[in-house]
Protein backbone atom coordinates (compact mmCIF):
# COMPACT_ATOMS: atom_id res chain seq x y z
CA UNK A 1 0.00 0.00 0.00
CA UNK A 2 0.98 3.20 -0.74
CA UNK A 3 2.20 5.59 1.97
CA UNK A 4 -0.90 8.01 0.70
CA UNK A 5 -2.99 10.05 3.67
CA UNK A 6 -6.83 8.74 2.60
CA UNK A 7 -10.06 10.70 3.80
CA UNK A 8 -12.62 8.14 4.76
CA UNK A 9 -15.79 9.18 5.12
CA UNK A 10 -17.77 7.69 8.16
CA UNK A 11 -20.99 7.65 6.17
CA UNK A 12 -22.30 8.45 2.88
CA UNK A 13 -25.38 8.29 0.28
CA UNK A 14 -25.07 6.72 -2.70
CA UNK A 15 -26.68 8.35 -5.54
CA UNK A 16 -26.20 8.86 -9.15
CA UNK A 17 -28.21 9.74 -12.49
CA UNK A 18 -30.71 7.58 -11.70
CA UNK A 19 -32.30 9.41 -8.46
CA UNK A 20 -31.34 12.86 -10.77
CA UNK A 21 -33.59 11.91 -13.46
CA UNK A 22 -36.18 11.07 -11.04
CA UNK A 23 -36.34 14.29 -9.20
CA UNK A 24 -36.26 16.25 -12.54
CA UNK A 25 -39.55 14.10 -13.53
CA UNK A 26 -41.11 15.23 -10.26
CA UNK A 27 -39.89 18.55 -11.04
CA UNK A 28 -41.23 18.62 -14.72
CA UNK A 29 -45.12 17.37 -13.16
CA UNK A 30 -45.37 20.57 -11.70
CA UNK A 31 -46.57 18.73 -8.46
CA UNK A 32 -44.04 18.63 -5.58
CA UNK A 33 -46.35 17.33 -2.40
CA UNK A 34 -47.53 14.33 -1.55
CA UNK A 35 -49.26 12.53 -4.33
CA UNK A 36 -48.59 9.75 -7.04
CA UNK A 37 -44.99 9.26 -6.35
CA UNK A 38 -45.49 8.46 -2.22
CA UNK A 39 -48.65 6.72 -3.43
CA UNK A 40 -46.72 4.07 -5.57
CA UNK A 41 -43.40 4.18 -2.95
CA UNK A 42 -45.89 2.72 -0.53
CA UNK A 43 -47.36 0.03 -2.92
CA UNK A 44 -43.37 -0.60 -3.41
CA UNK A 45 -41.80 -1.38 -0.27
CA UNK A 46 -45.38 -3.15 0.91
CA UNK A 47 -44.34 -5.51 -2.32
CA UNK A 48 -40.70 -5.42 -1.43
CA UNK A 49 -41.18 -6.62 2.03
CA UNK A 50 -43.24 -9.22 1.07
CA UNK A 51 -45.88 -7.84 3.87
CA UNK A 52 -49.66 -7.86 4.55
CA UNK A 53 -48.88 -4.29 6.68
CA UNK A 54 -50.04 -0.81 5.93
CA UNK A 55 -46.87 0.87 4.62
CA UNK A 56 -47.08 4.92 5.52
CA UNK A 57 -44.21 6.82 4.62
CA UNK A 58 -43.56 10.49 6.47
CA UNK A 59 -40.55 12.97 6.33
CA UNK A 60 -38.36 11.66 8.98
CA UNK A 61 -38.10 8.27 10.57
CA UNK A 62 -38.30 10.45 14.14
CA UNK A 63 -41.55 11.15 12.89
CA UNK A 64 -42.23 7.78 12.04
CA UNK A 65 -41.65 6.78 15.36
CA UNK A 66 -43.91 10.48 16.93
CA UNK A 67 -46.95 9.51 14.94
CA UNK A 68 -46.77 6.01 15.73
CA UNK A 69 -47.14 6.90 19.53
CA UNK A 70 -49.32 9.61 19.31
CA UNK A 71 -52.10 7.60 17.60
CA UNK A 72 -52.23 4.86 20.35
CA UNK A 73 -53.76 7.47 22.35
CA UNK A 74 -52.09 6.90 25.46
CA UNK A 75 -52.90 9.74 28.09
CA UNK A 76 -50.08 12.19 28.92
CA UNK A 77 -47.28 11.10 31.29
CA UNK A 78 -48.06 7.12 30.32
CA UNK A 79 -44.43 5.85 30.09
CA UNK A 80 -42.33 3.99 27.30
CA UNK A 81 -39.30 1.64 27.75
CA UNK A 82 -36.84 2.58 26.04
CA UNK A 83 -32.91 1.70 25.44
CA UNK A 84 -30.57 4.57 26.86
CA UNK A 85 -28.42 3.39 23.71
CA UNK A 86 -30.29 4.77 21.16
CA UNK A 87 -30.34 7.82 19.01
CA UNK A 88 -31.90 10.96 20.61
CA UNK A 89 -34.61 10.52 18.03
CA UNK A 90 -36.00 7.61 20.00
CA UNK A 91 -36.57 9.52 23.18
CA UNK A 92 -37.67 12.95 21.41
CA UNK A 93 -39.91 11.05 19.65
CA UNK A 94 -41.50 9.65 22.62
CA UNK A 95 -41.82 13.23 24.76
CA UNK A 96 -42.98 14.47 21.62
CA UNK A 97 -46.02 12.62 21.90
CA UNK A 98 -46.27 13.29 25.53
CA UNK A 99 -44.97 10.70 27.31
CA UNK A 100 -42.28 9.81 28.91
CA UNK A 101 -39.11 7.55 28.06
CA UNK A 102 -38.20 5.58 30.43
CA UNK A 103 -34.37 4.55 29.90
CA UNK A 104 -33.37 1.43 30.31
CA UNK A 105 -29.78 -0.69 30.34
CA UNK A 106 -29.02 -2.55 27.12
CA UNK A 107 -26.87 -5.83 26.94
CA UNK A 108 -23.01 -5.32 27.49
CA UNK A 109 -22.09 -7.26 23.95
CA UNK A 110 -24.93 -6.51 21.67
CA UNK A 111 -26.78 -2.89 22.61
CA UNK A 112 -29.86 -4.07 22.04
CA UNK A 113 -32.54 -3.78 25.51
CA UNK A 114 -32.01 -5.88 28.49
CA UNK A 115 -34.99 -6.60 29.01
CA UNK A 116 -34.55 -7.68 32.83
CA UNK A 117 -33.87 -4.22 33.37
CA UNK A 118 -36.65 -3.17 31.81
CA UNK A 119 -38.55 -5.79 33.40
CA UNK A 120 -37.70 -3.72 37.09
CA UNK A 121 -38.70 -0.63 35.34
CA UNK A 122 -42.62 -1.14 34.53
CA UNK A 123 -45.05 0.83 36.73
CA UNK A 124 -48.68 1.36 36.61
CA UNK A 125 -48.43 3.98 33.53
CA UNK A 126 -45.99 1.93 31.63
CA UNK A 127 -48.43 1.49 28.12
CA UNK A 128 -45.72 0.49 25.52
CA UNK A 129 -42.33 -0.99 24.76
CA UNK A 130 -39.10 0.53 22.14
CA UNK A 131 -37.03 -1.60 20.98
CA UNK A 132 -33.98 -0.41 18.72
CA UNK A 133 -32.63 -2.66 16.05
CA UNK A 134 -29.26 -1.29 17.45
CA UNK A 135 -26.73 -1.11 14.75
CA UNK A 136 -29.49 -3.45 12.73
CA UNK A 137 -29.81 -6.04 14.90
CA UNK A 138 -33.37 -7.56 15.88
CA UNK A 139 -32.07 -11.29 17.03
CA UNK A 140 -34.09 -10.65 20.20
CA UNK A 141 -37.06 -9.02 18.66
CA UNK A 142 -39.26 -12.30 19.55
CA UNK A 143 -38.58 -11.86 22.89
CA UNK A 144 -39.54 -8.01 23.24
CA UNK A 145 -43.07 -9.46 22.05
CA UNK A 146 -43.40 -11.95 24.61
CA UNK A 147 -42.26 -9.73 27.42
CA UNK A 148 -44.75 -6.95 25.60
CA UNK A 149 -47.68 -9.39 25.64
CA UNK A 150 -46.91 -10.57 29.55
CA UNK A 151 -47.23 -7.17 30.69
CA UNK A 152 -49.86 -5.72 28.25
CA UNK A 153 -48.12 -3.29 26.04
CA UNK A 154 -47.33 -2.33 22.69
CA UNK A 155 -44.67 -2.42 20.83
CA UNK A 156 -43.18 0.45 18.55
CA UNK A 157 -39.70 -0.97 17.03
CA UNK A 158 -37.44 1.76 16.17
CA UNK A 159 -36.44 0.07 12.60
CA UNK A 160 -34.44 3.04 11.71
CA UNK A 161 -31.20 0.99 11.05
CA UNK A 162 -32.95 -2.06 9.89
CA UNK A 163 -34.80 -1.45 6.38
CA UNK A 164 -33.95 -4.45 4.47
CA UNK A 165 -33.05 -6.93 6.74
CA UNK A 166 -34.57 -10.26 7.44
CA UNK A 167 -35.32 -12.30 10.57
CA UNK A 168 -35.04 -16.30 10.71
CA UNK A 169 -35.88 -15.48 7.21
CA UNK A 170 -38.42 -13.31 6.85
CA UNK A 171 -38.30 -9.21 6.00
CA UNK A 172 -38.15 -6.96 8.95
CA UNK A 173 -41.68 -5.29 8.34
CA UNK A 174 -43.06 -8.33 7.34
CA UNK A 175 -44.79 -8.99 10.86
CA UNK A 176 -45.22 -6.73 14.35
CA UNK A 177 -47.03 -4.54 16.25
CA UNK A 178 -45.62 -1.09 14.87
CA UNK A 179 -42.57 -0.90 13.17
CA UNK A 180 -40.85 1.92 11.93
CA UNK A 181 -38.07 2.72 9.52
CA UNK A 182 -36.24 5.97 8.39
CA UNK A 183 -34.63 6.35 5.03
CA UNK A 184 -32.59 9.56 6.00
CA UNK A 185 -29.87 10.36 3.94
CA UNK A 186 -26.88 7.69 5.30
CA UNK A 187 -29.81 4.85 5.92
CA UNK A 188 -29.76 1.16 4.16
CA UNK A 189 -31.72 3.35 1.63
CA UNK A 190 -32.61 7.22 1.54
CA UNK A 191 -35.26 9.41 -0.29
CA UNK A 192 -33.11 12.01 1.10
CA UNK A 193 -34.63 12.43 4.74
CA UNK A 194 -37.75 10.16 5.13
CA UNK A 195 -39.80 7.44 7.32
CA UNK A 196 -41.97 4.79 7.20
CA UNK A 197 -44.55 3.63 9.52
CA UNK A 198 -45.62 -0.29 9.25
CA UNK A 199 -48.54 -1.46 11.20
CA UNK A 200 -51.31 -4.04 11.08
CA UNK A 201 -53.35 -2.47 13.35
CA UNK A 202 -55.93 -0.79 11.27
CA UNK A 203 -57.39 2.23 13.19
CA UNK A 204 -53.63 3.34 14.21
CA UNK A 205 -52.97 3.18 10.46
CA UNK A 206 -55.66 4.93 9.51
CA UNK A 207 -55.10 7.72 12.54
CA UNK A 208 -51.60 8.07 11.68
CA UNK A 209 -52.75 8.50 7.61
CA UNK A 210 -54.62 11.73 8.68
CA UNK A 211 -52.06 12.78 11.15
CA UNK A 212 -49.60 13.29 9.07
CA UNK A 213 -51.68 15.76 6.65
CA UNK A 214 -52.71 17.18 9.84
CA UNK A 215 -55.24 15.16 10.30
CA UNK A 216 -57.40 16.14 7.85
CA UNK A 217 -59.31 13.33 7.32
CA UNK A 218 -58.98 11.16 4.96
CA UNK A 219 -56.75 13.34 2.75
CA UNK A 220 -54.28 10.85 2.03
CA UNK A 221 -56.99 9.30 -1.08
CA UNK A 222 -57.44 13.25 -1.58
CA UNK A 223 -53.75 13.77 -2.41
CA UNK A 224 -53.25 10.07 -4.11
CA UNK A 225 -55.39 11.71 -6.59
CA UNK A 226 -54.18 15.07 -6.79
CA UNK A 227 -56.82 16.63 -5.43
CA UNK A 228 -57.61 17.94 -1.83
CA UNK A 229 -60.43 18.75 0.74
CA UNK A 230 -61.79 22.41 1.06
CA UNK A 231 -64.09 21.34 3.63
CA UNK A 232 -63.37 18.41 5.93
CA UNK A 233 -63.47 17.52 9.39
CA UNK A 234 -60.76 17.18 11.99
CA UNK A 235 -60.71 15.61 14.91
CA UNK A 236 -57.27 14.79 16.53
CA UNK A 237 -54.22 16.94 16.71
CA UNK A 238 -51.65 16.52 13.57
CA UNK A 239 -48.18 17.63 11.79
CA UNK A 240 -47.24 18.22 8.36
CA UNK A 241 -45.20 15.09 8.71
CA UNK A 242 -46.27 13.84 5.15
CA UNK A 243 -43.75 12.59 2.67
CA UNK A 244 -43.06 14.89 -0.66
CA UNK A 245 -43.04 13.28 -4.19
CA UNK A 246 -39.47 14.70 -4.86
CA UNK A 247 -38.52 12.74 -1.85
CA UNK A 248 -40.44 8.88 -3.12
CA UNK A 249 -38.73 10.03 -6.33
CA UNK A 250 -35.35 9.51 -4.62
CA UNK A 251 -36.64 6.40 -2.47
CA UNK A 252 -38.36 4.59 -5.25
CA UNK A 253 -34.75 4.44 -7.29
CA UNK A 254 -33.35 3.61 -4.02
CA UNK A 255 -35.50 0.66 -3.48
CA UNK A 256 -34.07 -0.10 -6.71
CA UNK A 257 -30.86 -0.66 -5.83
CA UNK A 258 -31.39 -1.98 -2.32
CA UNK A 259 -30.56 -5.68 -2.94
CA UNK A 260 -27.04 -4.55 -4.52
CA UNK A 261 -26.88 -1.99 -1.78
CA UNK A 262 -27.39 -4.87 0.63
CA UNK A 263 -24.95 -7.25 -1.19
CA UNK A 264 -21.97 -4.54 -0.61
CA UNK A 265 -22.98 -3.44 3.11
CA UNK A 266 -22.63 -7.34 3.77
CA UNK A 267 -19.18 -7.80 2.19
CA UNK A 268 -17.93 -5.08 3.98
CA UNK A 269 -19.16 -6.00 6.59
CA UNK A 270 -17.42 -9.80 6.18
CA UNK A 271 -13.93 -7.61 5.83
CA UNK A 272 -14.20 -5.71 8.66
CA UNK A 273 -15.28 -9.23 10.77
CA UNK A 274 -12.43 -10.83 9.18
CA UNK A 275 -10.10 -7.27 10.06
CA UNK A 276 -10.79 -7.08 13.71
CA UNK A 277 -10.30 -10.78 14.44
CA UNK A 278 -6.02 -9.39 14.19
CA UNK A 279 -7.02 -7.05 16.75
CA UNK A 280 -8.07 -8.32 19.99
CA UNK A 281 -8.24 -5.07 21.60
CA UNK A 282 -11.18 -4.12 19.09
CA UNK A 283 -14.47 -6.24 19.71
CA UNK A 284 -17.46 -6.01 17.25
CA UNK A 285 -20.77 -5.09 18.60
CA UNK A 286 -22.47 -5.27 15.15
CA UNK A 287 -23.35 -9.15 15.32
CA UNK A 288 -22.44 -11.76 12.48
CA UNK A 289 -25.54 -12.74 10.76
CA UNK A 290 -26.35 -13.73 7.15
CA UNK A 291 -29.69 -11.73 8.07
CA UNK A 292 -28.17 -8.28 8.79
CA UNK A 293 -27.35 -5.67 6.67
CA UNK A 294 -25.53 -3.33 8.76
CA UNK A 295 -26.87 0.20 8.57
CA UNK A 296 -22.99 1.26 10.84
CA UNK A 297 -20.31 -0.97 12.27
CA UNK A 298 -20.02 -0.31 15.93
CA UNK A 299 -17.02 -1.62 18.03
CA UNK A 300 -15.99 -1.35 21.49
CA UNK A 301 -12.63 -1.02 22.35
CA UNK A 302 -11.90 -3.24 25.57
CA UNK A 303 -8.00 -2.65 26.41
CA UNK A 304 -7.51 0.77 25.28
CA UNK A 305 -8.40 4.51 26.28
CA UNK A 306 -10.78 4.94 23.32
CA UNK A 307 -10.69 8.47 22.99
CA UNK A 308 -6.73 8.30 22.04
CA UNK A 309 -7.62 5.38 19.28
CA UNK A 310 -10.42 7.83 18.11
CA UNK A 311 -7.16 11.20 17.79
CA UNK A 312 -4.95 8.77 15.82
CA UNK A 313 -7.80 7.41 13.23
CA UNK A 314 -9.21 10.99 12.80
CA UNK A 315 -5.66 12.08 12.23
CA UNK A 316 -5.12 9.08 9.69
CA UNK A 317 -7.79 10.81 7.82
CA UNK A 318 -10.37 7.88 9.13
CA UNK A 319 -13.16 9.38 10.18
CA UNK A 320 -15.02 7.93 13.37
CA UNK A 321 -18.40 8.00 15.50
CA UNK A 322 -20.32 7.20 18.68
CA UNK A 323 -23.67 5.53 18.39
CA UNK A 324 -24.73 6.94 20.98
CA UNK A 325 -23.67 9.48 23.72
CA UNK A 326 -26.53 7.36 26.50
CA UNK A 327 -29.50 9.13 26.34
CA UNK A 328 -30.65 8.94 30.40
CA UNK A 329 -27.25 11.39 30.55
CA UNK A 330 -28.53 14.13 28.63
CA UNK A 331 -30.24 16.93 30.87
CA UNK A 332 -33.62 16.67 29.28
CA UNK A 333 -34.20 12.98 29.70
CA UNK A 334 -31.68 12.66 32.89
CA UNK A 335 -32.84 9.77 35.29
CA UNK A 336 -32.37 9.30 39.15
CA UNK A 337 -31.08 6.20 38.81
CA UNK A 338 -27.52 4.43 36.95
CA UNK A 339 -27.57 2.00 33.99
CA UNK A 340 -23.92 0.74 34.44
CA UNK A 341 -23.69 -1.08 31.26
CA UNK A 342 -24.63 1.60 28.99
CA UNK A 343 -22.38 3.83 30.93
CA UNK A 344 -19.80 1.90 30.47
CA UNK A 345 -20.07 0.88 26.54
CA UNK A 346 -20.98 4.68 25.86
CA UNK A 347 -17.20 5.37 27.05
CA UNK A 348 -15.55 2.03 24.58
CA UNK A 349 -17.89 2.16 21.55
CA UNK A 350 -16.28 3.23 17.84
CA UNK A 351 -18.31 3.76 15.09
CA UNK A 352 -15.96 2.71 12.19
CA UNK A 353 -16.66 3.87 8.19
CA UNK A 354 -19.53 2.04 6.51
CA UNK A 355 -20.71 2.86 3.85
CA UNK A 356 -21.68 1.44 0.09
CA UNK A 357 -18.73 3.72 -1.30
CA UNK A 358 -15.79 2.23 1.32
CA UNK A 359 -13.72 0.13 -0.98
CA UNK A 360 -11.08 -3.10 0.25
CA UNK A 361 -8.44 -0.36 -0.12
CA UNK A 362 -9.66 1.67 2.53
CA UNK A 363 -10.15 -0.99 4.51
CA UNK A 364 -6.58 -2.08 3.92
CA UNK A 365 -5.90 1.52 5.22
CA UNK A 366 -7.47 1.49 8.44
CA UNK A 367 -5.92 -2.05 9.00
CA UNK A 368 -2.51 -0.88 8.38
CA UNK A 369 -2.99 2.04 10.42
CA UNK A 370 -4.46 -0.19 13.26
CA UNK A 371 -1.37 -1.95 12.96
CA UNK A 372 1.42 0.99 13.51
CA UNK A 373 -0.98 2.68 16.04
CA UNK A 374 -0.97 -0.86 18.57
CA UNK A 375 2.83 -1.43 17.63
CA UNK A 376 3.89 1.92 17.93
CA UNK A 377 1.70 2.39 21.50
CA UNK A 378 3.40 -1.07 22.98
CA UNK A 379 6.94 0.24 22.09
C1 LIG B 1 -31.95 4.55 16.20
C2 LIG B 1 -32.55 5.68 15.43
N1 LIG B 1 -33.83 6.03 15.68
C3 LIG B 1 -34.43 7.03 15.03
C4 LIG B 1 -33.76 7.77 14.07
C5 LIG B 1 -34.46 8.92 13.43
O1 LIG B 1 -34.53 8.84 12.06
P1 LIG B 1 -34.54 10.20 11.20
O2 LIG B 1 -33.15 10.72 11.17
O3 LIG B 1 -35.01 9.75 9.87
O4 LIG B 1 -35.48 11.13 11.85
C6 LIG B 1 -32.44 7.44 13.77
C7 LIG B 1 -31.70 8.21 12.76
O5 LIG B 1 -30.51 8.23 12.67
C8 LIG B 1 -31.81 6.39 14.46
O6 LIG B 1 -30.55 6.06 14.23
Amino acid sequence: MSGEKRTIRLSKCSVDHHEKEAVSRVLDSHFLGMGVEVQQFEKEIKAYLNTELEVILVNTGTAALHLALECLDFQDGDEVLVPSLTYVASHQAISAAGLKPVSCDVDAQTGFIDLVDAEKRISAKTKAIMPVHYSSNSVDIPQVYEFAKKHGLRVVEDAAHSFGNKRDGHWIGEAGDIICFSFDGIKNITSGEGGCVLTADKAVAARIKDARLLSVENDTQMRFERNRSWVFAVKHQGYRYHMSDIMAAIGREQLKKAPQFAEKRKQLAEMYFNMFEKFPQIKPVTLKNKDIVPHIFVCQIVSEKRDRIVSYLQEQGVSVGLHYYANHLHEYFKTDYALPKVEDLCERLVTFPFHVGITAEDISYIENKLEVYFKERVL
